[in-house]
Protein backbone atom coordinates (compact mmCIF):
# COMPACT_ATOMS: atom_id res chain seq x y z
CA UNK A 1 0.00 0.00 0.00
CA UNK A 2 2.58 2.44 -1.41
CA UNK A 3 2.32 6.40 -1.55
CA UNK A 4 0.64 7.08 1.62
CA UNK A 5 3.68 9.50 2.98
CA UNK A 6 3.86 11.03 -0.37
CA UNK A 7 0.24 11.49 -0.89
CA UNK A 8 0.53 13.22 2.54
CA UNK A 9 3.14 15.52 1.84
CA UNK A 10 1.68 16.47 -1.59
CA UNK A 11 -0.93 18.24 0.88
CA UNK A 12 0.90 19.61 3.52
CA UNK A 13 0.21 16.84 5.91
CA UNK A 14 1.67 14.98 8.20
CA UNK A 15 3.07 11.53 6.51
CA UNK A 16 0.44 9.62 9.38
CA UNK A 17 -2.60 11.00 7.32
CA UNK A 18 -1.56 9.24 4.65
CA UNK A 19 -2.33 6.20 6.30
CA UNK A 20 -4.90 7.33 7.70
CA UNK A 21 -6.57 7.91 4.17
CA UNK A 22 -5.41 4.68 3.18
CA UNK A 23 -8.43 3.15 4.68
CA UNK A 24 -10.55 4.37 1.83
CA UNK A 25 -8.91 2.59 -0.69
CA UNK A 26 -8.91 -0.86 1.56
CA UNK A 27 -12.58 -0.59 1.54
CA UNK A 28 -12.56 -0.63 -2.26
CA UNK A 29 -10.23 -3.32 -2.89
CA UNK A 30 -11.99 -5.28 -0.68
CA UNK A 31 -15.19 -4.54 -2.53
CA UNK A 32 -14.20 -4.96 -5.40
CA UNK A 33 -12.47 -7.92 -4.81
CA UNK A 34 -15.55 -9.51 -3.50
CA UNK A 35 -17.72 -8.26 -6.63
CA UNK A 36 -15.27 -9.95 -8.99
CA UNK A 37 -15.15 -13.08 -7.31
CA UNK A 38 -11.17 -12.45 -5.85
CA UNK A 39 -10.67 -15.79 -3.70
CA UNK A 40 -7.55 -14.25 -2.03
CA UNK A 41 -6.67 -10.69 -1.51
CA UNK A 42 -3.14 -9.95 0.74
CA UNK A 43 -2.58 -6.15 1.76
CA UNK A 44 1.15 -5.67 2.38
CA UNK A 45 0.35 -3.45 5.87
CA UNK A 46 3.72 -3.63 8.06
CA UNK A 47 6.80 -4.80 6.73
CA UNK A 48 9.73 -6.33 8.90
CA UNK A 49 11.64 -3.40 7.91
CA UNK A 50 8.83 -1.17 9.04
CA UNK A 51 9.84 -1.49 12.57
CA UNK A 52 12.54 0.91 11.71
CA UNK A 53 10.23 4.03 10.87
CA UNK A 54 9.66 6.50 13.44
CA UNK A 55 8.26 5.32 16.96
CA UNK A 56 5.54 7.93 16.40
CA UNK A 57 4.62 6.24 13.01
CA UNK A 58 5.10 2.70 14.44
CA UNK A 59 2.50 3.65 16.99
CA UNK A 60 -0.18 5.45 14.56
CA UNK A 61 -0.11 2.49 11.95
CA UNK A 62 -0.71 0.01 15.05
CA UNK A 63 -3.27 2.21 16.19
CA UNK A 64 -4.94 2.16 12.52
CA UNK A 65 -4.74 -1.60 12.72
CA UNK A 66 -7.17 -1.22 15.76
CA UNK A 67 -9.57 0.81 14.52
CA UNK A 68 -9.42 -0.37 11.14
CA UNK A 69 -10.41 -3.99 12.52
CA UNK A 70 -12.94 -2.41 15.22
CA UNK A 71 -14.80 -0.52 12.61
CA UNK A 72 -15.18 -3.00 9.94
CA UNK A 73 -15.53 -6.20 11.80
CA UNK A 74 -19.03 -6.22 10.94
CA UNK A 75 -18.79 -5.16 7.52
CA UNK A 76 -16.32 -7.44 6.51
CA UNK A 77 -18.64 -9.99 8.11
CA UNK A 78 -21.76 -9.30 6.15
CA UNK A 79 -19.40 -9.34 3.19
CA UNK A 80 -18.54 -12.95 4.24
CA UNK A 81 -15.07 -11.93 3.75
CA UNK A 82 -12.83 -14.44 5.89
CA UNK A 83 -9.68 -12.75 7.80
CA UNK A 84 -6.37 -14.27 7.80
CA UNK A 85 -2.65 -12.58 8.61
CA UNK A 86 0.68 -13.47 7.58
CA UNK A 87 3.83 -12.25 9.29
CA UNK A 88 5.29 -12.63 13.10
CA UNK A 89 1.98 -12.02 15.02
CA UNK A 90 4.06 -12.39 18.01
CA UNK A 91 6.24 -9.16 17.68
CA UNK A 92 2.59 -7.08 16.84
CA UNK A 93 1.88 -5.01 19.91
CA UNK A 94 -0.91 -6.67 22.49
CA UNK A 95 -3.75 -4.62 21.89
CA UNK A 96 -4.03 -4.70 18.10
CA UNK A 97 -2.84 -8.34 18.59
CA UNK A 98 -6.10 -9.30 20.02
CA UNK A 99 -8.13 -7.12 17.97
CA UNK A 100 -6.43 -9.84 15.22
CA UNK A 101 -7.29 -13.03 17.45
CA UNK A 102 -11.07 -11.52 17.57
CA UNK A 103 -11.09 -10.74 14.39
CA UNK A 104 -9.74 -13.73 13.02
CA UNK A 105 -11.89 -15.95 15.42
CA UNK A 106 -14.97 -13.85 13.88
CA UNK A 107 -15.16 -14.53 10.30
CA UNK A 108 -13.04 -17.82 10.27
CA UNK A 109 -16.44 -19.47 9.25
CA UNK A 110 -16.82 -17.27 6.35
CA UNK A 111 -16.49 -18.52 2.67
CA UNK A 112 -16.13 -15.33 0.64
CA UNK A 113 -12.87 -13.45 -0.50
CA UNK A 114 -9.83 -14.32 1.72
CA UNK A 115 -8.48 -10.91 3.25
CA UNK A 116 -5.01 -11.56 4.55
CA UNK A 117 -2.92 -8.68 6.56
CA UNK A 118 0.90 -9.03 6.20
CA UNK A 119 1.95 -7.54 9.38
CA UNK A 120 5.23 -7.41 10.48
CA UNK A 121 5.71 -9.48 7.11
CA UNK A 122 9.40 -10.44 5.64
CA UNK A 123 9.61 -12.78 2.50
CA UNK A 124 13.26 -13.72 3.87
CA UNK A 125 11.92 -14.03 7.57
CA UNK A 126 8.54 -16.11 6.14
CA UNK A 127 11.06 -18.54 4.59
CA UNK A 128 14.11 -19.01 7.36
CA UNK A 129 11.23 -19.41 10.18
CA UNK A 130 9.94 -22.64 7.03
CA UNK A 131 13.36 -24.23 7.07
CA UNK A 132 13.95 -24.12 10.71
CA UNK A 133 10.37 -25.84 11.09
CA UNK A 134 11.60 -28.41 8.72
CA UNK A 135 15.17 -28.61 10.32
CA UNK A 136 13.06 -29.53 13.54
CA UNK A 137 11.28 -32.34 11.35
CA UNK A 138 14.90 -33.65 9.96
CA UNK A 139 16.35 -33.34 13.23
CA UNK A 140 13.37 -35.71 14.98
CA UNK A 141 13.85 -38.23 12.10
CA UNK A 142 10.71 -37.21 10.68
CA UNK A 143 12.20 -36.09 7.38
CA UNK A 144 15.37 -37.34 5.63
CA UNK A 145 17.27 -34.06 4.27
CA UNK A 146 17.32 -35.70 1.08
CA UNK A 147 13.17 -36.11 1.17
CA UNK A 148 12.92 -32.59 1.25
CA UNK A 149 11.30 -31.29 -1.62
CA UNK A 150 9.87 -27.65 -2.81
CA UNK A 151 6.41 -29.09 -1.84
CA UNK A 152 8.27 -29.18 2.06
CA UNK A 153 9.76 -25.78 2.13
CA UNK A 154 5.98 -24.83 0.38
CA UNK A 155 3.99 -26.61 3.12
CA UNK A 156 6.10 -24.75 6.09
CA UNK A 157 5.22 -21.85 4.96
CA UNK A 158 2.97 -18.91 7.30
CA UNK A 159 -0.47 -19.90 5.36
CA UNK A 160 0.31 -23.11 3.38
CA UNK A 161 -3.42 -23.26 2.25
CA UNK A 162 -3.65 -20.24 0.67
CA UNK A 163 -2.18 -20.27 -3.24
CA UNK A 164 0.66 -18.48 -4.71
CA UNK A 165 -0.59 -15.06 -6.16
CA UNK A 166 -1.17 -14.33 -9.24
CA UNK A 167 -1.05 -11.25 -9.49
CA UNK A 168 1.18 -8.28 -7.30
CA UNK A 169 0.13 -5.20 -7.54
CA UNK A 170 2.57 -2.27 -6.71
CA UNK A 171 1.20 1.37 -6.29
CA UNK A 172 3.29 4.59 -6.66
CA UNK A 173 5.44 3.94 -9.46
CA UNK A 174 8.29 1.50 -6.85
CA UNK A 175 9.18 -1.00 -9.04
CA UNK A 176 10.44 -3.49 -6.35
CA UNK A 177 9.61 -6.55 -4.53
CA UNK A 178 10.10 -5.54 -1.05
CA UNK A 179 10.70 -8.67 0.66
CA UNK A 180 7.09 -9.17 -0.27
CA UNK A 181 6.15 -12.91 -0.76
CA UNK A 182 9.52 -14.12 -2.19
CA UNK A 183 9.25 -18.04 -2.27
CA UNK A 184 5.06 -17.47 -3.21
CA UNK A 185 5.78 -15.01 -6.25
CA UNK A 186 8.06 -17.24 -8.43
CA UNK A 187 5.59 -16.23 -11.18
CA UNK A 188 3.28 -13.34 -10.47
CA UNK A 189 2.60 -11.33 -12.75
CA UNK A 190 3.41 -7.90 -11.66
CA UNK A 191 1.45 -4.87 -12.46
CA UNK A 192 3.24 -1.05 -11.64
CA UNK A 193 0.90 1.60 -11.04
CA UNK A 194 2.20 5.48 -10.44
CA UNK A 195 -0.81 6.27 -8.49
CA UNK A 196 -0.58 7.00 -4.79
CA UNK A 197 -2.28 4.18 -2.79
CA UNK A 198 -4.97 6.33 -1.11
CA UNK A 199 -5.82 7.30 -4.49
CA UNK A 200 -5.87 3.63 -6.03
CA UNK A 201 -9.61 3.31 -6.11
CA UNK A 202 -11.58 0.97 -7.84
CA UNK A 203 -11.01 2.45 -11.28
CA UNK A 204 -7.49 1.67 -11.04
CA UNK A 205 -7.77 -1.70 -9.43
CA UNK A 206 -9.91 -3.02 -11.95
CA UNK A 207 -7.28 -1.44 -14.10
CA UNK A 208 -4.63 -4.17 -13.20
CA UNK A 209 -7.24 -6.47 -13.16
CA UNK A 210 -8.02 -6.08 -16.53
CA UNK A 211 -4.29 -5.80 -17.65
CA UNK A 212 -3.80 -9.15 -15.84
CA UNK A 213 -6.40 -10.49 -17.70
CA UNK A 214 -5.00 -9.99 -21.38
CA UNK A 215 -2.00 -11.65 -20.44
CA UNK A 216 -0.93 -15.24 -21.23
CA UNK A 217 1.11 -17.23 -18.46
CA UNK A 218 3.57 -20.07 -19.23
CA UNK A 219 5.06 -20.81 -15.97
CA UNK A 220 8.14 -21.76 -17.93
CA UNK A 221 6.80 -23.70 -20.43
CA UNK A 222 5.08 -22.81 -24.08
CA UNK A 223 1.82 -21.37 -24.93
CA UNK A 224 -0.90 -24.25 -26.61
C1 LIG B 1 3.45 2.38 2.80
O1 LIG B 1 3.43 3.76 2.46
C2 LIG B 1 2.50 2.10 3.89
C3 LIG B 1 2.81 1.54 5.10
C4 LIG B 1 4.18 1.17 5.46
C5 LIG B 1 1.79 1.32 6.16
C6 LIG B 1 0.45 0.89 5.70
C7 LIG B 1 -0.43 0.64 6.85
C8 LIG B 1 -1.70 1.04 6.96
C9 LIG B 1 -2.41 1.73 5.88
C10 LIG B 1 -2.50 0.88 8.20
C11 LIG B 1 -2.65 -0.46 8.84
C12 LIG B 1 -3.30 -1.54 8.07
C13 LIG B 1 -4.61 -1.80 7.92
C14 LIG B 1 -5.02 -3.06 7.26
C15 LIG B 1 -5.67 -0.89 8.34
P1 LIG B 1 4.68 4.68 2.79
O2 LIG B 1 4.58 5.21 4.18
O3 LIG B 1 5.94 3.91 2.51
O4 LIG B 1 4.52 5.86 1.77
P2 LIG B 1 5.68 6.61 0.98
O5 LIG B 1 6.28 5.55 0.08
O6 LIG B 1 4.95 7.66 0.21
O7 LIG B 1 6.63 7.15 1.98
Amino acid sequence: MDGNGRWAKKRGLPRIMGHDAAERSIHDSVELCGELGVEFLTLYAFSTENWSRPRAEVSFIMKLLSRFLKGNIEDLHRKNVRLLTTGRLSDIPEKPRNDLINALKNTEGNTGLTLILALSYGGRAEIRDAVEKVAVQVLSGKIQPDAITEETIASNLYNPGVPDPELIIRTSGEQRLSNFLMWESAYSEFYFSPVLWPDFRKDELKKAIEDYGSRGRRFGGLED
